[in-house]
């Protein structure tokens, strides 16, 4: 990222692009955003975007996309088979992933359902770095476990550790042999670690593990979905890597791996995903299945308007200019809300910024939610959306009882290059207010729980009138001010 100095001595993230396209946003009255609430259950996910101002849910497949991108998508080769907009993807992947042979999906998960059919059994045991909440679901699904192996500094909320996202490399050879090599199909390492706060590891770490994956014969699986963004961190923070490059960081890594797979939605700012590798003998395991759940092995259950956009978007993760507008304003907005003292995950990581609701709501026993009741009372006074991840987002274990999370986070995605810094700093205003407020905000109990990734469709309850509560108190502070 280029280091723009400011006359004025105050140090911004400096947008290195221009918005020509703009979609119109909606400030609805705080009235209607509690009715919103209630018809949502208490849960994000289930809010209408009608009544949503800044949308922070993710940056899943919300990036802002270039116009070389939309320029691509009209030249797009419409065909089921053989399709010449799978031949610039290929050569994409090649030339950005360094992995010769690809098999395309309709999004990430479907890559993680495909390889936990591929190589998960029942009595399988899955080390990672940290879960993601669909490679988890698909590794149990098909009768495997997971095991997370962060070094204890990840968990610290307020750090300055550079690489959370690294595997502890003895705790990975203690479980291989606990639990003996074959029962290992494979080891995880996921870029930029989603669920601990957008955190990534070195390079040499993953050299760490893949002598680990050869001294024991285990396949290494790399989920690049946010590759780019660990490459970049990398770039800031490994000195090895001080002077080198996106394309060399990444290749780095993904050489490193057996089979990367990626969720396009993150990694190239369109749809679609991948799974890619230099092994043939991986890549005829993996083959067969893409017909049977995604598609033909040319557009694998994607339109061939997304392959193209794919592609360039592919091309842009190189670009730092395209990928260091994200983590910037990330990091701008966790430093301003540190020195409101308002509890953050530090470093800034990536993808977004991260609320620590275990301390923000203390007051909340974590039976009752309190990252969901954080996410829910900011959308209350701000129209924000973001996400919880903490309990909620967590799978209950096979007896069904809770599991709770290492971490009660409320995540606000900053999605590539869609917010201007005026927007961050309306979210950095509220927060403060929310925080200074926090004794307001109450638990939540579920009265509808879905039995698969419940955070999705579940349906909750306020445990008590708080949210008029916390509405009064903002009347009385803003007035008739939305
Ligand atoms: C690290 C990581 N892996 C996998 C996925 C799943 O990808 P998708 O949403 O495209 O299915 C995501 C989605 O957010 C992710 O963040």
């Amino acid at each position: 990222m280029q280091e723009i100095k400011f006359y004025s001595g105050e140090n911004l993230p400096l947008e290195l692009h221009k918005t020509r396209i703009v979609q119109k946003l909606h400030l609805v009255p705080i009235e209607r955003r509690l009715e919103a609430l209630y018809e949502g259950g208490f849960n994000t996910f289930q809010l209408s975007t009608k009544d949503v101002f800044l949308d922070m849910l993710t940056d899943s497949g919300t990036n802002a996309m270039s116009d070389n991108q939309l320029a691509a998508m009209m030249q797009a080769d419409d065909a089921y088979a053989g399709s010449q907009s799978f031949i610039r993807l290929e050569k994409a992947v090649r030339d950005v992933l360094g992995k010769e042979l690809l098999l395309p999906v309709h999004q990430g998960r479907a890559a993680e359902n495909i390889i936990a059919i591929a190589y998960v059994r029942k009595g399988s045991l899955v080390p990672m770095n940290y879960h993601f909440t669909t490679a988890m679901a698909h590794i149990t699904d098909k009768g495997g476990q997971i095991a997370e192996l962060l070094y204890d500094e990840a968990y610290v909320i307020n750090s300055d550790h550079p690489f959370k996202g690294n595997m502890n490399i003895e705790k990975l050879e203690e479980v291989i042999i606990q639990k003996g090599a074959k029962n290992v199909p494979f080891i995880r390492m996921e870029a930029s670690t989603n669920l601990i706060g957008g955190q990534p590891f070195s390079v040499q770490n993953l050299r760490d593990v893949r002598a680990v994956a050869d001294k024991y014969g285990i396949r290494l699986v790399l989920d690049c979905s946010l590759i780019g963004e660990n490459a970049f961190l990398v770039l800031q923070r490994e000195e090895e890597f001080k002077n080198s490059d996106m394309g060399t960081v990444i290749r780095t890594m993904t050489a490193l791996a057996d089979l990367c797979y990626f969720s396009a939605r993150k990694l190239s700012s369109s749809r679609g995903g991948g799974i890619c590798t230099d092994s043939k003998e991986i890549f005829k395991e993996l083959e067969a299945l893409v017909p049977l759940y995604e598609g033909f092995l040319t557009y694998g259950g994607m339109s061939i308007r997304e392959v193209e956009a794919m592609a360039v978007g592919l091309y842009e993760t190189l670009d730092e200019t395209v990928i260091s507008q994200s983590p910037s304003f990330i990091k701008y907005l966790v430093e301003e809300l540190h020195k409101k003292q308002v509890p953050v995950i530090r470093p800034a990581g990536v993808l977004g910024v991260h609320l620590d609701a275990m301390q923000i709501c203390a007051h909340i026993p974590q039976k009752q939610y309190p990252a969901g009741a954080l996410a829910a009372a900011l959308f209350l006074i701000s129209g924000v959306r973001g996400m919880e991840r903490g309990s909620i987002s967590n799978q209950r274990d096979e007896y069904g009882n809770e599991t709770y999370a290492d971490m009660e986070l409320l995540r606000l995605a900053v999605p590539r290059r869609v917010f201007t810094l005026s927007q961050i700093k309306y979210v950095e205003d509220r927060l403060t207010w929310l925080y200074d407020n926090r004794e307001l905000i109450g638990g939540l109990k579920f009265n509808y729980e879905p039995p698969v990734l419940r955070f999705f469709m579940g349906k909750l309850e306020p445990t008590s009138d708080w949210p008029q509560k916390l509405m009064a108190k903002f009347k009385e502070d803003f007035g008739e001010s939305l």
